[in-house]
């Protein structure tokens, strides 16, 4: 199978022909149909994060079940040959306290942190019998994939194949912000800074919560356009002047937003989130910073006006429950994830789309198969 391989930091992402492994006992075989080229691949890629290689990057995909692993039981986990799932990058373990707990995003030992599968090995290798790791346990960018059973959640009928892969990531990401992580409650003020798949999908959150002010934020005019037609109220261009940028948003929203969402991961615009805070307001952090940036806010105004701040990974999804949910919300013509797509390429576009996320050009580059 084809596959983009991200061998060292910095280094473009190969194309290469590697051999897929059947599944075994709690996996499937995945035949990917989309995966969208994230800002997460693009911090791998560009050693923000630095992982060791190689692996098969890639991380918001959906395909067909072409295979189930010995043991997997159709009845129990609704995967059968044929199905679309969407693939989640958070592969809960089930038996750890934060799975117990019901908040799967919290997993301690899930096989997706190590960028393996549950039993630590891969399905993957080279035809020199070298291995190949799964980022995220996943590895999407590719023409198959091998994953375990908690990671491929069956979609509903007529869901198309790209929002199905945007929905295992950017959309829970994004969407779940705002409904499960802050629970922003009707007519509550929100600014999103950053206009993303993750930004766009938190506007889309938005939305779908009723709040009633929505004041989008970006650097590049375009973006603004689409949060306008998804559904915010307002917008900002963010110039070179970011004191001018914050009282513009301050006026937007009567002096503070009750929930601000950062969905870039730069210090800069996450101090701005929680410096725009009103009394009482909640600062949403959402994009990922390159490992070892710190922030700073003052602390005195914070504590005295009852400010909160909350971290918010994968939206809080337990993927099994929300990812068929948002589907749902998309068949129904209430989350308009298909508007996040803007590009079809190949795999061997990755490295294109990459730059184009890096300049904040345009919208999702999907890889379709
Ligand atoms: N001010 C305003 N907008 C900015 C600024 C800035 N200083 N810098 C970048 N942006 C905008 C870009 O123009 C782009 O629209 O932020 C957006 C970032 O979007 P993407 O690069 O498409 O990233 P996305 O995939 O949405 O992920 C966002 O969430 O999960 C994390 O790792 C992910 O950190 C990343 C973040
Ligand atoms: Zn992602």
């Amino acid at each position: 199978m084809r596959a983009a391989v991200f061998q060292q930091p910095g280094r473009a992402v190969a194309i290469e022909d590697l051999i897929l492994d059947p599944p075994r006992a709690g996996e499937v075989r995945v035949r990917i149909l989309a995966s969208g080229v994230c800002h997460s691949d693009l911090h791998v890629r560009d050693g923000e994060w630095p992982r060791p290689g190689p692996f098969v990057i890639g991380h918001e995909g959906a395909g067909i079940v072409e295979a189930l692993g010995p043991g997997v039981d159709p009845a129990a986990t609704g995967l059968t040959v044929g199905r679309l799932v969407a693939l989640s990058w958070y592969a809960p373990c089930g038996h750890c306290p934060g799975c117990l707990a019901g908040r799967e995003w919290l997993c301690s030992d899930s096989g997706s942190s190590r960028h393996r599968l549950a039993d630590g090995s891969t399905r993957t290798h080279r035809a020199d019998g070298s291995e190949v790791f799964p980022y995220c346990g996943i590895g999407t960018l590719a023409e198959a994939t091998v994953v375990p059973v908690s990671a491929a959640i069956p979609m509903p009928e007529g869901t198309p194949p790209e929002v199905a892969a945007l929905i295992g990531c950017c959309v829970s990401t994004g969407v779940g912000a705002v409904l499960n992580t802050a629970r922003v409650p009707a007519g509550s003020s929100v600014v999103v800074i950053g206009l993303g798949g993750v930004g766009l999908s938190i506007v889309m959150g938005a939305v779908l919560a009723g709040a009633a002010t929505i004041v989008a934020v970006d650097q590049v005019a375009a973006k603004l356009e689409r949060a306008v037609e998804l559904g915010s109220t307002a917008s900002v261009l963010a110039g070179d002047d970011p004191v001018a940028t914050e009282a513009r948003i301050r006026e937007l929203t009567n002096g503070g937003p009750d929930y601000a969402f950062e969905a870039i991961g730069l210090a800069g615009t996450i101090e701005a989130t929680i410096r725009l805070l009103p009394p009482g307001g909640t600062a949403v952090l959402v994009g990922m910073t390159p490992f070892g940036v710190r922030a700073g806010f003052e602390v005195f105004p914070f504590v005295d006006g009852s400010r909160s701040i909350l971290g918010s990974n994968y939206g809080f999804a337990v993927a099994s429950v929300d990812f068929p949910r948002y589907a749902q919300l998309f068949l129904a013509g209430r989350l308009p994830i298909d508007r996040l797509v803007e590009r079809r390429i190949g795999l061997d576009g990755v490295e294109d789309a990459f730059d184009r996320l890096r300049a904040g050009a345009g919208l999702r580059s999907v890889v379709t198969f």
